[in-house]
Protein backbone atom coordinates (compact mmCIF):
# COMPACT_ATOMS: atom_id res chain seq x y z
CA UNK A 1 0.00 0.00 0.00
CA UNK A 2 1.32 3.71 -0.72
CA UNK A 3 2.30 4.82 2.75
CA UNK A 4 0.30 7.92 2.48
CA UNK A 5 -2.62 5.85 2.14
CA UNK A 6 -1.40 3.93 4.82
CA UNK A 7 -0.82 6.73 7.16
CA UNK A 8 -3.96 8.65 5.98
CA UNK A 9 -6.49 5.65 6.66
CA UNK A 10 -7.92 6.35 10.07
CA UNK A 11 -8.97 9.88 9.13
CA UNK A 12 -11.11 8.07 5.90
CA UNK A 13 -12.29 5.28 8.68
CA UNK A 14 -12.87 7.79 11.72
CA UNK A 15 -12.37 11.28 10.88
CA UNK A 16 -16.22 12.01 10.90
CA UNK A 17 -15.58 11.19 14.88
CA UNK A 18 -16.12 13.55 17.62
CA UNK A 19 -14.05 13.77 20.87
CA UNK A 20 -13.41 16.62 23.30
CA UNK A 21 -14.41 19.05 20.64
CA UNK A 22 -17.94 19.05 19.85
CA UNK A 23 -18.39 21.64 17.41
CA UNK A 24 -15.84 20.33 15.07
CA UNK A 25 -14.40 16.96 13.77
CA UNK A 26 -11.58 14.92 14.21
CA UNK A 27 -10.98 15.74 10.42
CA UNK A 28 -12.34 18.85 10.36
CA UNK A 29 -9.82 19.61 13.06
CA UNK A 30 -6.44 18.42 11.66
CA UNK A 31 -7.29 20.22 8.12
CA UNK A 32 -8.09 23.69 10.07
CA UNK A 33 -4.91 23.08 11.92
CA UNK A 34 -2.77 22.21 8.56
CA UNK A 35 -4.59 24.31 6.74
CA UNK A 36 -3.30 27.08 9.22
CA UNK A 37 0.36 26.04 9.08
CA UNK A 38 0.29 26.25 5.42
CA UNK A 39 -0.88 29.84 4.82
CA UNK A 40 1.86 30.88 7.99
CA UNK A 41 4.17 29.31 5.09
CA UNK A 42 5.06 26.02 7.34
CA UNK A 43 7.24 23.41 6.45
CA UNK A 44 5.66 20.29 4.89
CA UNK A 45 7.51 18.39 8.15
CA UNK A 46 5.43 21.36 10.00
CA UNK A 47 1.79 20.84 7.99
CA UNK A 48 1.93 17.36 8.23
CA UNK A 49 2.73 17.45 11.78
CA UNK A 50 -0.38 19.73 12.53
CA UNK A 51 -2.69 17.45 9.56
CA UNK A 52 -1.36 14.32 11.75
CA UNK A 53 -0.95 15.46 15.41
CA UNK A 54 -4.30 13.97 16.78
CA UNK A 55 -4.18 11.05 15.09
CA UNK A 56 -3.53 9.61 18.42
CA UNK A 57 -6.88 9.77 19.66
CA UNK A 58 -7.98 7.93 15.70
CA UNK A 59 -6.18 4.61 15.93
CA UNK A 60 -7.42 4.50 19.83
CA UNK A 61 -10.75 2.76 19.80
CA UNK A 62 -11.10 3.20 23.68
CA UNK A 63 -10.58 7.08 22.97
CA UNK A 64 -13.95 8.53 22.98
CA UNK A 65 -15.10 6.53 26.37
CA UNK A 66 -11.75 7.36 28.43
CA UNK A 67 -12.07 11.23 27.39
CA UNK A 68 -15.98 11.00 29.26
CA UNK A 69 -14.34 8.95 31.70
CA UNK A 70 -11.66 12.30 32.38
CA UNK A 71 -8.93 9.79 31.61
CA UNK A 72 -5.75 11.06 30.36
CA UNK A 73 -5.40 8.90 26.34
CA UNK A 74 -1.75 9.78 26.39
CA UNK A 75 -3.21 10.24 22.45
CA UNK A 76 0.64 12.18 21.60
CA UNK A 77 2.25 8.91 23.00
CA UNK A 78 0.07 6.19 20.72
CA UNK A 79 0.82 9.28 17.70
CA UNK A 80 4.59 9.26 17.74
CA UNK A 81 4.66 5.11 18.42
CA UNK A 82 2.21 5.21 14.95
CA UNK A 83 3.84 7.70 13.00
CA UNK A 84 7.67 6.77 13.81
CA UNK A 85 7.60 3.83 11.08
CA UNK A 86 7.24 6.92 8.39
CA UNK A 87 8.46 9.97 9.74
CA UNK A 88 11.54 11.62 11.37
CA UNK A 89 11.67 14.36 14.50
CA UNK A 90 10.75 17.46 12.23
CA UNK A 91 7.14 15.84 12.19
CA UNK A 92 6.96 13.13 15.18
CA UNK A 93 8.52 15.43 17.79
CA UNK A 94 6.12 18.55 17.66
CA UNK A 95 3.26 16.07 17.65
CA UNK A 96 4.98 14.12 20.89
CA UNK A 97 5.64 17.45 22.87
CA UNK A 98 2.12 19.39 21.90
CA UNK A 99 -0.06 18.52 24.96
CA UNK A 100 2.85 19.47 26.98
CA UNK A 101 3.41 22.55 24.71
CA UNK A 102 0.15 23.56 26.35
CA UNK A 103 1.25 23.24 29.78
CA UNK A 104 3.95 25.03 29.17
CA UNK A 105 1.73 27.95 27.59
CA UNK A 106 -0.17 27.91 30.77
CA UNK A 107 2.27 28.62 32.39
CA UNK A 108 4.54 31.33 30.45
CA UNK A 109 1.93 33.15 28.34
CA UNK A 110 -0.91 34.80 30.65
CA UNK A 111 -3.06 35.34 28.06
CA UNK A 112 -2.91 32.08 26.94
CA UNK A 113 -5.45 30.25 29.15
CA UNK A 114 -7.62 32.59 28.79
CA UNK A 115 -8.12 30.82 25.07
CA UNK A 116 -8.33 27.46 25.80
CA UNK A 117 -11.85 26.00 24.57
CA UNK A 118 -13.99 23.72 27.44
CA UNK A 119 -12.21 20.46 26.26
CA UNK A 120 -8.65 22.14 26.50
CA UNK A 121 -9.14 23.29 29.95
CA UNK A 122 -10.81 19.83 30.57
CA UNK A 123 -7.97 17.70 29.40
CA UNK A 124 -5.36 20.17 31.21
CA UNK A 125 -6.00 19.13 34.49
CA UNK A 126 -5.98 15.48 33.33
CA UNK A 127 -2.42 16.70 31.85
CA UNK A 128 -1.16 17.38 34.30
CA UNK A 129 -1.89 21.08 34.79
CA UNK A 130 0.63 23.93 34.06
CA UNK A 131 4.34 23.27 34.20
CA UNK A 132 6.58 24.58 37.13
CA UNK A 133 9.43 26.54 36.81
CA UNK A 134 12.10 24.19 36.74
CA UNK A 135 9.51 22.12 34.25
CA UNK A 136 8.77 25.18 31.92
CA UNK A 137 13.07 25.34 31.72
CA UNK A 138 13.59 21.58 30.94
CA UNK A 139 11.13 22.10 27.98
CA UNK A 140 12.86 25.00 26.43
CA UNK A 141 15.94 22.44 26.53
CA UNK A 142 13.98 20.17 24.30
CA UNK A 143 14.77 19.91 20.31
CA UNK A 144 11.91 20.91 18.43
CA UNK A 145 10.13 22.51 21.44
CA UNK A 146 9.34 25.49 19.34
CA UNK A 147 7.88 23.84 16.92
CA UNK A 148 5.71 22.00 19.34
CA UNK A 149 4.82 25.43 20.54
CA UNK A 150 3.79 26.74 17.48
CA UNK A 151 1.53 23.46 16.79
CA UNK A 152 -0.39 24.13 19.87
CA UNK A 153 -1.16 27.64 19.11
CA UNK A 154 -2.66 25.99 15.97
CA UNK A 155 -4.30 23.32 17.08
CA UNK A 156 -6.15 25.97 19.74
CA UNK A 157 -7.51 27.87 16.74
CA UNK A 158 -7.84 24.58 14.91
CA UNK A 159 -11.45 24.55 16.38
CA UNK A 160 -14.30 26.24 14.40
CA UNK A 161 -17.69 24.26 12.94
CA UNK A 162 -17.31 26.69 10.20
CA UNK A 163 -13.97 27.23 8.61
CA UNK A 164 -13.23 26.40 5.26
CA UNK A 165 -10.58 24.49 4.43
CA UNK A 166 -9.21 22.89 1.40
CA UNK A 167 -9.99 18.66 1.68
CA UNK A 168 -7.63 16.05 2.94
CA UNK A 169 -6.25 15.32 -0.45
CA UNK A 170 -4.46 18.59 -1.01
CA UNK A 171 -2.08 17.84 1.99
CA UNK A 172 -0.83 14.59 1.06
CA UNK A 173 1.66 16.56 -1.43
CA UNK A 174 3.12 17.78 1.71
CA UNK A 175 2.81 14.13 4.01
CA UNK A 176 5.01 13.02 0.90
CA UNK A 177 7.55 15.40 1.09
CA UNK A 178 7.86 15.29 4.58
CA UNK A 179 8.25 11.27 4.54
CA UNK A 180 11.71 9.63 5.79
CA UNK A 181 13.75 9.33 2.73
CA UNK A 182 13.81 5.28 2.99
CA UNK A 183 9.94 5.83 3.02
CA UNK A 184 9.32 8.14 -0.44
CA UNK A 185 7.46 5.85 -2.58
CA UNK A 186 9.70 5.27 -6.01
CA UNK A 187 8.91 7.55 -8.53
FE1 LIG B 1 -5.66 18.95 18.42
Amino acid sequence: MNPVDEILGPFARHGSAHFDEKDVTQLGHALQCAHQAEQAGASAAMITACLLHDVGHLINVDAGAAIDRGEDTEHEIRAQAYLAAWFDDDVLQPIRWHVDAKRYLTATDPIYFSTLSHGSVRSLEVQGGPFSKAEVAAFEAREHFQDAVQLRRWDETAKSPTAATPPLEHFRPYVEAALRSDKRPQA
